[in-house]
This record gives C-alpha cells, sequence and structure tokens, in this order.
C-alpha cells in the first residue's frame, strides 16, 4: 500500500480543487451538470486521459469513459463517479471517485500490472440532478431506468432543457455497452458519521425519492388581508415541513424540505403560489411509503382548513439497493476485513447495480457533512482509498 502516498494524491487533487469553488459566502462547490465548472472538469478529465493514452469515450447520454484496454470489450470492469454538486456542496462528492479511477491505473502501472480485461472510469452526468430534478439523470438513460424523450424534456431554472445542454436527444438504454461489464466499483466519500476507519464497503442504499408539493392559495395585500380572511399557501407549506419532520422522527426515516419556492416572493404580499420539495429516505420502501403517504395527507388536511389547494407529484424515486454480496466480501476481506456499511446517500452504482455486480467502497469523513463545504476527507485516508481502489480494481480485472 505504501507505493501510494498523500502527497501523491494531494498533487492532483489540487489542480481539480479551484474548480467551481463559491466565490460567495456560501462556500463550497457550484458544480452543476454541463454548466461552466462542469464543462472545466469534463475537459480536465480528457486531458489526464490523454495523458495516460486512454482513449475517451461518451455514450450519448453525457457520460464519459476513459478506456486502458479495448473500449467495451467483453468483461470490462468499470469504475468512477460524476464531477457535477449541489448548490454549495462538499469537493469530494462524486469528484473523488473519478480521480481516484484515474490515480488506481497510475498505481497498477507502476506496479507493471497488466489487466486481462478492459478497465474504465467514468465520469457520469448530472448525478445530483441539482440541474435538472432527475438524480443519477445520466446512469438511468444509460441504463433504461429513464426515458430519453421525457429526459429530453427536462428544464433548469432557466429554462434550458436537457437536450439544449447535451446538444442532443439523449442516446437512452445502451445494453451494448451495459452488457459488456463484468463489475463496477464506485468509490465514494462517507457522507455521514458511519465509518471509523480509512476504508469500507457500501451493503445497501436505502430506498429514496423526491416529491414536489405545490400548494395554492389566494396572493393578495399584507396590510389591508384581514388575518382571518387570507388563503395563505405558506402557512400549509410550514405545517407540512413540521409534518414531515415528525412522522420521519416517528418511523426512524429521514425527511428534509429543503427546496422551496415561493410566488411572488414579495415581503409584503401574501404568497399565491408555494412549492416545495420533499426529499424522503427509509431504511424499508414500506417505511418510506407510509412516509410520504402520510405527509401527503396531513398536508391536505391542512390545506382544507388553510382554504388552500395542494398536488404532490413523484418526481424520482430509487428502489432499495443492496450491493452484490459476493462482490462486497470479496472487497472487504481483500481490503483486511474492511467494515461493510448500508447509506441513506444515492449513487450511479446504485443504479448500475439492477444490471452489473455492483459494489462501492466508502473513504472516510472525519467531519460527517456532506451536501455541504464542511464535507472533508484528508489527504491520507484519500491515498489509502486509491491503494484499496487499486487492490480492488487488479483483483477484478
Ligand atoms: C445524492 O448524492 C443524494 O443522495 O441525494
Ligand atoms: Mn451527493
Ligand atoms: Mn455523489
Ligand atoms: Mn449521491
Amino acid at each position: 500500500m505504501d507505493d501510494f502516498s498523500a502527497g501523491d494524491f494531494a498533487a492532483l487533487w489540487a489542480q481539480i480543487n479551484p474548480i467551481g469553488r463559491a466565490a460567495d459566502d456560501g462556500g463550497g462547490y457550484l458544480r452543476y451538470a454541463f454548466g461552466a465548472a462542469d464543462m472545466a472538469l469534463r475537459d480536465w478529465f480528457r486531458g489526464q486521459a490523454d495523458r495516460r493514452d486512454m482513449p475517451v469515450t461518451e455514450d450519448g447520454n453525457g457520460n464519459l469513459f476513459a478506456w486502458w484496454g479495448s473500449p467495451w470489450a467483453d468483461g470490462t470492469v468499470l469504475t468512477g463517479s460524476h464531477f457535477d454538486s449541489v448548490p454549495h456542496g462538499g469537493g469530494y462528492d462524486g469528484p473523488l471517485g473519478i480521480v481516484s479511477g484515474l490515480l488506481a491505473v497510475d498505481v497498477l502501472r507502476n506496479r507493471g500490472v497488466t489487466p486481462d480485461r478492459p478497465l474504465a472510469v467514468a465520469a457520469f452526468a448530472e448525478e445530483e440532478g441539482a440541474r435538472f430534478g432527475v438524480p443519477c439523470l445520466g446512469s438511468r438513460l444509460l441504463t433504461g431506468a429513464l426515458d430519453p424523450a421525457d429526459a429530453a424534456k427536462l428544464t433548469d431554472a432557466g429554462g434550458v432543457s436537457v437536450a439544449e445542454a447535451l446538444g442532443r436527444t439523449p442516446a437512452g438504454a445502451r445494453p451494448d455497452l451495459l452488457d459488456r461489464l463484468s463489475a463496477v466499483v464506485e468509490l465514494h466519500v462517507e457522507q455521514g458519521r458511519a465509518l471509523d476507519a480509512p476504508v469500507g464497503v457500501a451493503s445497501a442504499i436505502w430506498p429514496h425519492g423526491r416529491w414536489r408539493f405545490d400548494f395554492a392559495g389566494t396572493g393578495d395585500h399584507a396590510g389591508t388581508t384581514r388575518m382571518a380572511d387570507r388563503h395563505d399557501p405558506m402557512l400549509t407549506y410550514a405545517y407540512t415541513v413540521l409534518a414531515a419532520n415528525k412522522e420521519a422522527r416517528l418511523s426512524g426515516a429521514q425527511a428534509t424540505m429543503g427546496r422551496i419556492v415561493v410566488e411572488p416572493n414579495a415581503t409584503n404580499a401574501i404568497p399565491a403560489v408555494v412549492r416545495g420539495w420533499l426529499d424522503a429516505r427509509a431504511a424499508d420502501a414500506a417505511t418510506l411509503d407510509q412516509l410520504v403517504a402520510a405527509v401527503r395527507t396531513r398536508a391536505a388536511d391542512r390545506a382544507r382548513r388553510d382554504g388552500t389547494r395542494v398536488e404532490m407529484h413523484t418526481e424520482s424515486r430509487s428502489a432499495e439497493v443492496s450491493f452484490d454480496p459476493v462482490l462486497t466480501r470479496r472487497l472487504s476481506a481483500l481490503l483486511g476485513d474492511a467494515p461493510i456499511l448500508p447509506t441513506g446517500a444515492g449513487h450511479d452504482a446504485g443504479v448500475l447495480s439492477t444490471h452489473v455486480p455492483t459494489a462501492m467502497l466508502f473513504v472516510r469523513n472525519p467531519t460527517g457533512v456532506s451536501h455541504a463545504p464542511g464535507e472533508h476527507a484528508s489527504d491520507a485516508d484519500c491515498a489509502a482509498g486509491v491503494a484499496a481502489l487499486a487492490r480492488v480494481l487488479e483483483d477484478l480485472t
């Protein structure tokens, strides 16, 4: 393991660390799919692949693949992750898996390893869904979990569609590529407070999803409308946030309402419309479904009291993922009985796991914070992650 050092990791990491860093007080990174920072990172990826004599292919869905060996030959082993971030997100969520993939190739080459199977380092598009609303957009398109015609029409806050951002209608399902994969291993920074060793192995991803609540009321004057005469959708929304929190606490699940759009969004006007997004996750699908149904019922009951209206729309839903148990145990054993842990965070590896034997490696996050600027991983732990990934890829190729 000592043929790769913290300094080796830090040297390459320093190249991407400044890209997309927020200049304002929010801190963290603003790396939206196909935006300026993401495009700079994708260019950087192409350049790094080129330096390693790794040809780069694209799958018609915005996903990039750098190749050691013949592209899409049978038995390909795929690693990688995503460059895009949530607004003011951490620097490691995503890019760490791609940089580690490139560095693992270096480690194996320095050791004189010649893989028997092709190895691909992937950069998946729009994993966070921060721009177009649907997480794991690139991997869902690749696997056929998302219809390309539906995906093409998704728009960002400025009205730009996926088709416009991509410069084409997405190609959609590519069984011709997927069927050639023998294994997928995504390395990712751990995103909670669950890992107390430098490297762990994922067992499962909780089922999760995103639901949009549209609350409609009557816009009116803040000074002249008596309290008793109001139909204020913000009130219904606020009650729904509290209800989601309470229902999640009661069921041991997680519920977050972290995004809101208000119209007209004026200090001195009662809003006419409030849109709020619920992100909900639970250890099993039944608990998740009960949670979402309970929030919906309580929002509707409250809307009747407030004289407002509420509609709920499912924007995405991800089933529970159990990573390949044989592969997971094999990786853990290979890494000296590395801890095996589940996660509440979604990943492209989860989408791919329905088609290919898939596993994940996690690198310790000492702050336990993610999707926020405080996310961190030490250079030493990241180097341990690269060494672990190299070992796993050597074993699988
Ligand atoms: C993506 O990182 C998610 O879990 O929301
Ligand atoms: Mn994320
Ligand atoms: Mn991620
Ligand atoms: Mn994720």
